[in-house]
């Protein structure tokens, strides 16, 4: 893969050594060890490189190592670093109003956010609130369910993530050891549901579904990812969504998928959700939506909004952050929602990611039936028989300069989310390289096994 022209420009290959220790050194003696727990528990005494610049996909460290980033940020730059389409726009929001003042007095880029998110909702007269985080919107939906049912009970999924910031954990599925540290801050009452992935294994959950329905204290909500990303990569039973969300409809239960890693074009398509045929009552959206800034939203159709006014009315502000609706967030927003409406932008999703599919299929089919890759749209994963596999197929992979992600619920997948920006050339470039870099550990693999730590459930955030 050929340097970006402004890295290759301005940079030389030669590490930056004078510099290079100082970011390390400034980590190790401040960072909170909450933060550089994963990190530590992944790459042992190898430190993780340090991003120092970057365009594009191409990735340049503290010490002068270019990478290529097959992360897209967990998600979160659809557009690739240093976008000049979306620099310029938030230059000219930055040169226009920097700061809003959130609720009480809104601002022009909000309103046009708004509209174009209501546009993009499946429902006529969506409502829109904002957050910063993709745990802001799960948050949003939590508190939405309960004032609009008063039932303070939620059905979510195994294997599911949320988010960990207090809302989203007491819904996080992935590991109970996310959750186990703060069970006594976590007081929503919720009942988990297995993931189905064949059609008898939907039709055992629905009935799971149906029976906390007929309790006398009944779910107000049920919230699920359209496919597992964090937890695997992993699709549900055809139909399984569309009668997940009709049977809570029917029993006055509010449904919301969580597209923050799977909405707005990452999939191929808008929302994953709806195009698996479910009509949820919210949408959560964030990752992809400011395309590098934070910024998120929850999409609500008018019903499930309806509870919201008539609290307001009574009470006032009942949801808001001096960062919500921040002009410069929502340019960034907007700037990327340019981009997704342009008329080939998810059908080059598409095409890039069955692509992709295919060449990294027939590229590992020597491998047999130890790997599978799944995935739709731009949203890849490489399983592997194990964690401590794909923990080396990962360190492999850093070690030809690649950049990816390890989720699954043992990390056993190796989790690819290039931009969604690329040439089709790119994406088969890219292909090959991970095929390679996979094959080319295949003879040390055993070797690798030995030292790999067996610690791996440590999925991608
Ligand atoms: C499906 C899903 N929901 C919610 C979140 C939480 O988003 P954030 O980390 O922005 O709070 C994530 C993050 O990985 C996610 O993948």
């Amino acid at each position: 893969m050929p340097d970006a022209p402004f890295l290759s420009r301005t940079a030389t290959r030669t590490p930056v050594k004078a510099s290079s220790d100082a970011p390390q050194q400034a980590l190790d003696a401040h960072e909170c060890g909450a933060v550089s727990a994963r990190r530590t528990r992944r790459y042992g005494a190898t430190a993780a490189p340090i991003w120092a610049r970057a365009h594009g996909t191409q990735l340049r460290d503290a010490t002068g190592r270019t990478y290529l980033d097959l992360t897209s940020s967990f998600g979160a730059a659809p557009l690739g670093q240093t976008n000049l389409r979306w620099l310029a726009a938030l230059v000219k929001q930055g040169l226009t109003l920097t700061h809003g003042l959130g609720d009480l007095h809104p601002n022009a880029a909000k309103a046009r956010l708004l509209a174009a998110l209501g546009a993009l909702a499946p429902w006529p007269n969506a409502r829109v609130m904002l957050g910063l985080n993709g745990a802001d919107a799960i948050d949003a939906a939590l508190k939405t369910a309960l004032l609009a049912t008063g039932r303070p009970h939620v059905v979510a999924f195994r294997g599911g993530y949320h988010g960990l910031m207090l809302g989203p954990l007491a819904v996080c599925g992935l590991s109970d050891a996310f959750r186990q540290p703060f069970a006594a801050a976590l007081r929503l009452k919720v009942s988990w549901l297995d993931f189905p992935t064949t059609a008898q294994d939907a039709e055992a959950t629905l009935e799971a579904f149906a029976s906390l329905l007929r309790r006398p204290k009944p779910p107000g909500l049920v919230l699920f990812e359209p496919i597992l990303g964090r937890g695997g990569v992993t699709r549900p039973a055809d139909g399984f969504l569309a009668q997940l969300t009709h049977l809570a409809r029917k029993h006055g239960c509010l449904s919301a998928a969580d597209e923050i890693l799977t909405g707005l074009g990452r999939t191929g398509v808008c929302w994953e959700s709806t195009a698996q045929g479910a009509l949820p009552d919210m949408l959560c959206a964030g990752k992809a939506l400011g395309a590098g800034l934070p910024i998120s939203a929850l999409l609500l159709n008018p019903k499930s909004a309806e509870a919201w006014s008539e609290r307001g009315a009574a009470l006032g502000a009942l949801h808001t952050a001096t960062y919500f609706g921040s002009p410069l967030l929502c340019a960034a927003a907007l700037a990327y929602l340019e981009a997704l409406q342009r008329p080939s932008f998810v059908q080059q999703v598409r095409a890039a990611g069955e692509a992709m599919l295919c060449h990294l299929r027939r590229a590992l089919s020597p491998l047999g039936d130890t790997v599978r890759v799944v995935g739709r749209g731009l949203l890849i994963g490489i399983i592997f028989e194990n964690g401590p596999i794909a923990l080396a197929a990962l360190g492999r992979l850093r070690e030809r300069g690649i950049l990816a992600l390890l989720a699954g619920a043992s990390g056993e997948v190796l989790q690819l989310l290039p931009p969604l920006n690329l040439s089709a050339g790119a994406y088969v470039r890219m292909s090959h390289a991970v095929a390679d870099a996979i094959l080319g550990a295949e003879g040390t693999l055993a070797q690798r096994l030995e030292s790999a730590r067996p610690e791996t459930d440590d999925a991608a955030a």
